[in-house]
């Protein structure tokens, strides 16, 4: 495959997006864009700031003030917010419902698709939930990924547990429940399957195999 490409993956909360991306883009030897760490940081910022959903000049004006960025690691990517490090601190399920907030607001939505795009391009997998729609139309290839909310849910779970955060399995699931909603019917953006995109649902697959499917997609078409 002589042409680097622009390859999008959207799809809802817990599908399995950003392994798969992570995936995707180190045996194609592309960049990894994780979008949602850019609401994530922008959501962190804001609740350290008092600033909430619904706050729209303050938002704004923050959107422009705050300086997002990613570093590619040997133990993987790191994500800076004002040159701080906020891998970790943009994690937690009070940040995931605070991100999906203020993701509705239309001025943060579209200063977070103009840094998008600055960061993407040819030699990229984007991961997120308007990719093909909205921030990337253009994109070679467009991938949906989706998985019942009880499988994503339980994912999510044991990735909590992982990092130690505490949390219940039925607590888990009713958030990517409420989160799917919120990001289901937004007025601006909201997640929807692009009509060119490769629906594929994960509920039954691991990231390793979906990697696999999507590789034999691309190879299929470039
Ligand atoms: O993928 P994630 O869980 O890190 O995303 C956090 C939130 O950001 C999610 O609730 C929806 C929002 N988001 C979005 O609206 N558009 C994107 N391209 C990526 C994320």
């Amino acid at each position: 495959m002589a042409r680097r490409l622009l390859i999008v993956i959207d799809g809802p909360a817990g599908a399995g997006k950003s392994t798969v991306a992570r995936i995707l883009a180190r045996k194609l030897g592309y960049r990894y864009l994780d979008t949602g760490a850019t609401y994530r940081v922008v959501a962190l910022k804001a609740r350290e700031e008092g600033i909430r959903a619904g706050m729209t000049m303050e938002l704004q004006r923050l959107c422009v003030r705050i300086e997002i960025e990613f570093e590619d690691t040997e133990e993987g990517q790191r994500v800076y917010s004002d040159g701080r490090d906020v891998t970790e601190a943009i994690r937690t399920p009070e940040i995931s419902i605070m991100a999906s907030r203020i993701s509705q607001e239309r001025v943060v939505r579209e200063a977070m698709a103009d840094l998008q795009r600055k960061l993407g391009g040819p030699g990229v997998v984007a991961e997120g939930r308007d990719m093909g729609m909205v921030v990337f139309p253009q994109a070679d290839v467009k991938f949906y990924l989706d998985a019942t909310p009880q499988e994503r849910g339980t994912r999510r779970y044991k990735e909590l547990l992982a990092r130690g955060i505490s949390a219940t399995l039925s607590q888990v699931i009713e958030e990517t429940i409420k989160r799917d909603e919120e990001d289901q019917n937004r007025k601006v953006a909201p997640l929807q399957v692009a009509q060119d995109a490769i629906y594929i649902d994960s509920t039954e697959m691991n990231a390793e195999k979906v990697a696999e499917r999507m590789l034999t997609e691309i190879e299929n078409r470039w």
